[in-house]
């Protein structure tokens, strides 16, 4: 993306005068009719980090009503230690109880083996790796290296062959990490071509911790693409240091066509220092809506769902239209105008 009306031309107009100039970003220019597959992560990355345990019947009930908004996936739970996200440890019971609507992708993050086998057991539809680009989030997350993940990776895949069940592969701090800092792009690219080694077909880039920019984005985003053009990819923001939606555009930009959002904009990791939030599903349905994006999300339905989430989760959310209402909301005008 490049600025509008900072060049030359932009200088060259006079007070009063009017010109429109061509739009110069890709995800501007081609928003009308694109289609855009919304992930919705809140059941997993939204609640893992709350400090209450969201009854079990409440998971269920959310995962049954976002599943008729018209959502592509939905992340509906983590197999992983109980002892490490206590939020989740219904994972069996939410996987097992849901309704499954035809058209939905109902996947669960998985670290391990173990995982692997517990998420082949309820039968869901695609299974979510989880590795971290760096050592000090792999360590503090998953307490596992880089190179280890690869392996249990390896492992998980072979347990899955034949099943049916779809694998991707997630990739946290790929944009930096809060315990390293920056996270060389070669590491990344590395990576991805291990998923690929793997068999691996599926793949998301995660900015665990908000710490990607729109220009970081759609630089690493073409590199991967370009690199690995047979790789379905995911793009995963938090909206931790406000620059996620700015971030979605550069995705787009970069040819990526899938996002995760999160109802309310929820979410973090509870094993990265200062993890807020995703980006925020509502939000980022209302903004492609608006620029031109087919997203096939019910926006009004999805509001339903977000207003009751303050009262589940005991706090404020971090979304904005749910508070404001769509721009196209009006007022009357007041008696003094
Ligand atoms: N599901 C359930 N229990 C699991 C499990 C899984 N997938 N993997 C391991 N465990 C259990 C083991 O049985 C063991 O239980 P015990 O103490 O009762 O004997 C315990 O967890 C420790 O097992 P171990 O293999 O030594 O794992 P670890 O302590 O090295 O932790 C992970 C590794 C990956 C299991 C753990 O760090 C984890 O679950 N992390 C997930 C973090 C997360 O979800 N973060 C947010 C998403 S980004
Ligand atoms: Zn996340």
């Amino acid at each position: 993306m490049t600025g509008r009306g900072s060049g030359p031309a932009g200088r060259a107009r006079r007070a009063g005068e009017f010109s429109v100039l061509p739009l110069e970003s890709h995800a501007m220019k081609q928003a009308e009719g694109r289609r855009v597959f919304i992930q919705e992560v809140s059941v997993r990355d939204g609640f893992q980090i709350e400090p209450i345990f969201v009854p079990t019947p409440r998971k269920i009930d959310i995962v049954n009503r976002l599943s008729r908004t018209g959502l592509a996936k939905i992340e509906v739970t983590a197999f992983v230690s109980p002892k490490a996200i206590p939020a989740l440890a219904d994972a069996e019971i939410v996987m097992r109880g849901i309704d499954r609507v035809p058209g939905v992708v109902y996947a669960a993050l998985v670290p391990n083996v173990r995982g692997c086998e517990r998420a082949l057991d309820c039968g869901v539809d695609e299974i979510n790796l989880v590795m971290s680009a760096s050592e000090g989030h792999g360590r503090a997350n998953l307490r596992m290296s880089p190179e280890q993940s690869l392996a249990a990776f390896g492992d998980i895949v072979r347990a899955a062959a034949g099943t049916g069940v779809a694998i991707n592969a997630a990739l946290s701090t790929t944009f930096g990490c809060p315990f390293d800092g920056e996270v060389p792009p070669a590491r990344v690219l590395g990576i991805v071509e291990r998923y690929q080694e793997l068999g691996i077909r599926s793949a998301s880039l995660c900015d665990t911790t908000g710490m990607a920019d729109p220009a970081q984005v759609e630089r690493l985003c073409r590199d991967v693409r370009s690199r690995f053009p047979a790789m379905q990819l995911t793009a995963h923001f938090h909206n931790t240091r406000g620059m996620g939606l700015a971030n979605v555009l550069a995705a787009l930009d970069a040819g990526i066509d899938r996002l995760d959002a999160s109802l309310g904009g929820l979410g973090g990791c509870p094993f990265a220092p200062g993890a807020t939030g995703n980006i925020c599903t509502e939000d980022l349905v209302h903004m492609l809506e608006r620029m031109g994006y087919r997203t096939g999300v019910n926006l009004p339905k999805l509001l339903d769902i977000a207003r009751e989430l303050p009262d589940l989760v005991g706090h404020e959310i971090p979304g904005q239209v749910v508070k404001a209402g769509p721009s196209e909301r009006r007022y009357p005008l007041p008696d003094r105008a």
